[in-house]
């Protein structure tokens, strides 16, 4: 797969995760090795951590402290949502401990107060974690980031894995194969209105 391919159409994916082919380690170590030429901030590189769940018991436990979270959030919020994206939310949720492998991406250290380190912090582990979404993708397959345990049980999860608590769980993959190869670039804003020239809000042509 070409890289422009890779890049605008690795999708997160939800609907059209494999739940029932398994995901061979070594599959996964080639992406997380590609994972591992992102850029850190100097020191922050050594900080950063994978956990991968693949124990039944161990996901579904998981899986149910998400669900909390996320099924509360609908019941108050999923009105705002669009029907589609909502339905598939809530599958992908919903059946969240079917997935084969579930990545903790975590970083040592509580994430700082200030600007500067907060950038450094949360910029040495997005660059890595959107690497290894596209290097599933271009090995058929796919992920989502589903992050709502960390509303109210990230220290539930945190002692059912054994993370210490000076250490944060950046986020929570869902990786499985995909039932289908082709995905679509998503639509977005235009980029003329996204992009400002010299000051604030001040749009331009672009080339
Ligand atoms: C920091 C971050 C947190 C996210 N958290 C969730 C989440 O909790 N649940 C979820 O279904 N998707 C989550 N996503 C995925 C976004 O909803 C998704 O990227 C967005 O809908 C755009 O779709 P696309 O990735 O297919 O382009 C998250 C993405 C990012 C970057």
């Amino acid at each position: 797969m070409d890289a422009e391919t890779v890049l605008t159409t690795t999708r997160s994916v939800r609907r059209k995760l494999d739940f029932d082919r398994d995901v061979p380690q070594d599959v996964l170590d080639g992406c997380l090795r590609i994972a591992q030429q992102a850029p850190a901030a100097g020191s922050m590189a050594a900080q950063f951590r994978w956990l991968l769940v693949r124990d039944a018991a161990t996901k579904a436990a998981i899986a149910a402290y998400n669900r909390e979270t996320a099924e509360a959030s609908w019941a108050k919020y999923g009105h705002l949502v669009e029907a589609r994206a909502l339905a598939s939310a809530q599958h992908f949720v919903r059946n969240l401990e079917r997935v084969p492998v579930l990545a903790i991406p975590c970083m040592i250290g509580r994430p700082p107060a200030d600007a500067f380190t907060q950038s450094a912090y949360f910029g040495s582990a997005y660059p890595a974690i959107w690497s290894f979404q596209l290097a599933l993708r271009d090995r058929g397959l796919g992920s989502s980031i589903c992050g709502y345990h960390l509303q109210d049980h990230e220290a539930d999860v945190a002692a059912l894995l054994g993370i210490p608590d000076d250490v944060m769980q950046i986020s929570l993959l869902a990786v499985a194969y995909t039932t289908q190869r082709d995905f679509r670039p998503a639509t977005r804003p235009a980029l003329a209105d996204i992009t400002y020239f010299d000051a604030w809000e001040r749009t331009g042509s672009l080339g």
